[in-house]
């Protein structure tokens, strides 16, 4: 049995004072039943819900990864590290996945959760979510190169939505490149077309949210209620 407020708070990602703020201003229904009590008990059988959405007591976690190279973007790898085998024991929850796919050798922001209606939400291809790189390339940028990449280029069958790409230094070798789709080694591939080899490639940010600066490659945080929010994902009202 666990308190009401601490339910909400664990499940929304807010603090125990908003959660028992959210339970006295009447928003909170315990089995069908309006409450007004934040210490009332409950079980997972217990059905609550906040402003009329349904939640789970399951706890749902957001993190963000500073992902190294060498580690691969799944939940399980037979004989390869995969970013859950770097979390911190403590945030090694069960079913958590990374939502969105980096190579082995891409570095960055990876989104680990076990919120598939989130992942589903702000992540799938056909959300058009935005995903912002930087790219070390073996030869610099040209206009025709921009103008291919913000047109929509086709690749093999694949007619591409439009990214934006633009030099991040004189020599133009590296580059800031803006994608909303998520086709296998879809950047690499995109400057391959054009005879361009990235040498690096790092993910900076998902939507509106970048990459913590302050995380170390291989280091993890919790996404905040407030950055999920920013990010266009309220768990309260969607
Ligand atoms: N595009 C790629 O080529 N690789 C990644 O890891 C991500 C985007």
């Amino acid at each position: 049995m666990q308190r009401l407020d601490k339910i909400i708070a664990d499940k929304l990602n807010i603090t125990r004072a908003q959660a028992k703020q959210l339970i006295k201003s009447g928003e909170v229904s315990f089995n069908s039943q309006a409450v007004l009590s934040p210490d009332l008990k409950c079980s997972e059988e217990d059905e609550i819900s906040v402003s009329g959405k349904k939640i789970s007591s399951e706890k749902f976690v957001y993190i963000m990864m500073n992902k190294p190279k060498g580690v691969i973007c799944a939940s399980e790898g037979e004989s390869e590290k995969t970013v859950i085998d770097l979390l911190p024991e403590g945030m090694r929850v069960k079913g958590l996945f990374p939502a969105g796919r980096l190579d082995k050798d891409t570095t960055g922001f990876v989104l680990i959760t076990n919120d598939g209606e989130f992942a589903h939400n702000i992540l799938s291809p056909k959300k058009h979510v935005k995903k912002t790189y930087l790219a070390l390339l073996d030869k610099p940028l040209d206009k025709g190169v921009i103008m291919d990449f913000e047109s929509g280029m086709n690749l093999g069958e694949e007619r591409l939505l439009p990214a934006k790409l633009s030099a991040q230094n004189e020599e133009k070798t590296l580059a800031k490149v803006v994608i909303k789709q998520g086709i296998y080694h879809q950047i690499k591939r995109m400057f391959k077309k054009h005879k361009i080899e990235v040498l690096e490639l790092k993910r900076i940010k998902i939507g509106s949210l970048s990459l913590d600066e302050n995380l170390k490659e291989g280091e993890s945080r919790y996404i905040t209620q407030h950055e999920l929010v920013q990010m266009g994902y309220d768990p309260i009202c969607t």
